[in-house]
């Protein structure tokens, strides 16, 4: 019985009652394959694996029925579970990140004698990311001008283009047909007069024909996508080029390179692990990737745009505008404000960063990826 684990050490493994394992048993969810000679219910590595799926998705508010027919698919192997666990715990991760934003929000009106309304009180239940961060996005977020010629020079001679995880729209080239996609109604409210009309969807599901545009772009949002994969093949189905703009989250592309996240914020390794790399999204739309150097002043307030002028961090509406700060929370982002205000005033910044002072650009892992 060497390979088979006992009902009882499952439930201790598990950290679910053995009645709970009984009960999945008796309405054929996981059924153990083996007894003992006493007679006890035995796992076998491939039951466990089937328990670990159920007990995910039940984790994740799943109900029994629905786990049944997501376990039972056949065309879902335990590879394709794992990844969509993955993607779905993340973006519970990001909607409870964005759910304490908007109560620190609150928190912050009551001090100051202010009442929210019904209604922005049961908004923090539908809160997504975005919904929660995205109105503080206009206040630093804009196009950059010399990235933005990078992105409209590699559309080429495309006239219709879809701009996917669109925002705002920051990045639209105005001299062609645009349509965009964005999943989020705070940012599609944003959008100014007259920009491209556009559509509420999520890139993993593009509710167009195969082929519909010269091109696809996607600028800095891949990241915040539940299945980047999925979003990238459904780009190339809908147009013949694409063009995306994202970074190299690898420890040497952009953590270790980067002084914010090496010397202040290591948190965004949790942030970034297990997400494709950057070449495995490259390889999925056959794409060419081209490094992307960040200007000194950068007009565009993403993460790394104010490498050359560390005391922007320190500024909470740049912050508010910068999703990271919002995932890593707020203990690891209070910590990091804190120490990189200390080091700037004790020029520890100044020394460990000498090199920087004199470049008008830097390479830090910023890529176009061109197919
Ligand atoms: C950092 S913003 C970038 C917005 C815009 N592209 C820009 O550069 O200003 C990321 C955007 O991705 C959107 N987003 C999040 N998940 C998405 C998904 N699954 N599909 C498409 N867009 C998504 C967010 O709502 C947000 O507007």
């Amino acid at each position: 019985m060497e390979e088979h684990l006992t009902v009882g050490r499952v439930a201790e493994l598990a950290d679910v009652s053995v009645r709970t394992l009984h009960h999945y048993d008796a309405i054929g969810l996981v059924q153990p394959s083996a007894r003992t000679s006493a007679g006890y219910r035995a796992y076998s590595a491939g039951d466990v694996e089937r328990l670990r799926e159920v007990l995910a998705y039940r984790r994740l508010g799943f109900g029994l029925r629905e786990i049944a027919d997501l376990v039972d698919d056949p065309a879902t192997d335990a590879v394709a579970h794992l990844h969509r666990l993955r993607g779905l715990l993340l973006d519970q991760r990001d909607r409870a990140a964005g759910m304490v934003t908007a109560i620190d929000r609150e928190l912050e009106a009551r001090a100051m004698g202010i009442r929210t309304t019904p209604e922005e009180q049961l908004k923090v239940f539908g809160a997504q990311l975005y919904e929660a961060i995205g109105s503080a996005y206009p206040a630093t977020r804009r196009t950059e001008p010399r990235i933005a010629a990078r992105v409209w020079d590699a559309l080429g001679d495309a006239r219709t283009v879809l701009n996917v995880g669109a925002g705002t729209g920051s990045y639209e080239p105005p001299d062609r047909d645009v349509t965009a996609v964005e999943p989020s109604a705070v940012m599609r409210a944003q959008r100014p007069a007259g920009a491209a009309p556009c559509v509420a969807a999520r890139a993993e599901s593009l509710p167009f024909e195969d082929q519909s545009f010269d091109a696809a772009m996607a600028f800095s949002t891949v990241h915040h996508w539940q299945d980047p994969i999925a979003g990238l093949r459904e780009m190339r189905r809908v147009a013949r080029r694409v063009v995306v703009f994202t970074h190299d989250a690898s420890d040497t592309g952009w953590r270790q390179r980067f002084w914010l996240t090496r010397d202040y914020l290591p948190e965004v390794a949790g942030l970034v692990a297990g997400r494709p790399s950057v070449d495995q999204l490259a390889s999925t739309i056959g794409a060419r990737l081209e490094p992307v150097l960040i200007p000194w002043d950068c007009a565009d307030g993403f993460f790394e745009a104010y490498w050359r002028r560390p005391e922007a961090y320190l500024d909470e509406h740049v912050r508010r505008a910068i999703s990271v700060w919002t995932r890593v929370g707020p203990e690891a982002e209070q910590r990091a404000v804190n120490r990189l205000r200390d080091d700037l005033s004790s020029g520890r910044w100044a020394e460990r960063n000498r090199d920087l002072v004199a470049l008008d650009a830097a390479e830090l892992g910023l890529r176009l990826l061109v197919a």
